[in-house]
């Protein structure tokens, strides 16, 4: 990880966001975790802390691992980009696709048992799939040797508290798959 890390430092491979950026954000938390969060990109508290999710939908993100029994500390928290796109844009496909051997590294090398998916660029850009978040979540798929769900993203939260009880309802399957009785 500290390898995948220094090489993240030093990349310019998307000028517009390389050029854009404070720092870029790798990833926080338990290198060996058997569950890894799995979001978009930073925002602008994580481009000025360094540190994924740690904004407002950071903190509900981190209320949600708490309803789960966990901690910050017990799972990875990463995104599929590093560095924060203009004004919280979308990431790009070619975006995506130059993240992707950073992102697909980190993953290999904390090789967790679970990944969760917050959000669909987070699903599409994991599974390969174009398919609507609303379709994906709730539902297991594999990548590699991981079993992988999908569910909201924490922002979409803050803008539709009423999505709440479907991530609940995905967190108490995860969990359940886990092992983990809540
Ligand atoms: N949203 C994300 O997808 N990732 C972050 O790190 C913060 C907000």
């Amino acid at each position: 990880l500290a390898v995948i890390r220094g090489e993240v430092t030093g990349c310019t491979k998307c000028a517009e966001l390389a050029a854009g950026r404070t720092q870029t954000v790798f990833g926080v938390g338990n290198p060996e975790a058997r569950l890894v969060f799995f979001g978009e990109a930073p925002g602008a508290d994580e481009d000025a802390s360094g540190v994924p999710f740690v904004g407002r939908a950071g903190q509900l993100l981190t209320k949600i691992i708490e309803a789960c029994t966990l901690s910050r500390d017990d799972v990875y928290i990463m995104n599929v980009l590093k560095c924060r796109p203009p004004g919280n844009r979308t990431p790009l496909p070619d975006e995506v696709a130059n993240c992707r051997p950073f992102f697909e590294r980190q993953l290999a090398a904390i090789n967790p048992e679970f990944i969760c998916c917050l959000g669909a660029s987070a699903a599409r850009a994991l599974l390969q799939t174009e398919e609507t978040i609303g379709k994906l979540r709730g539902r297991w798929f594999t990548h590699g040797s991981a079993t992988v769900l999908c569910t909201y993203h924490p922002s979409y939260l803050l803008r539709n508290p009423a999505a709440k009880r479907d991530v609940w309802e995905d967190m108490k399957l995860l969990m359940e798959r886990m092992g983990i009785t809540l």
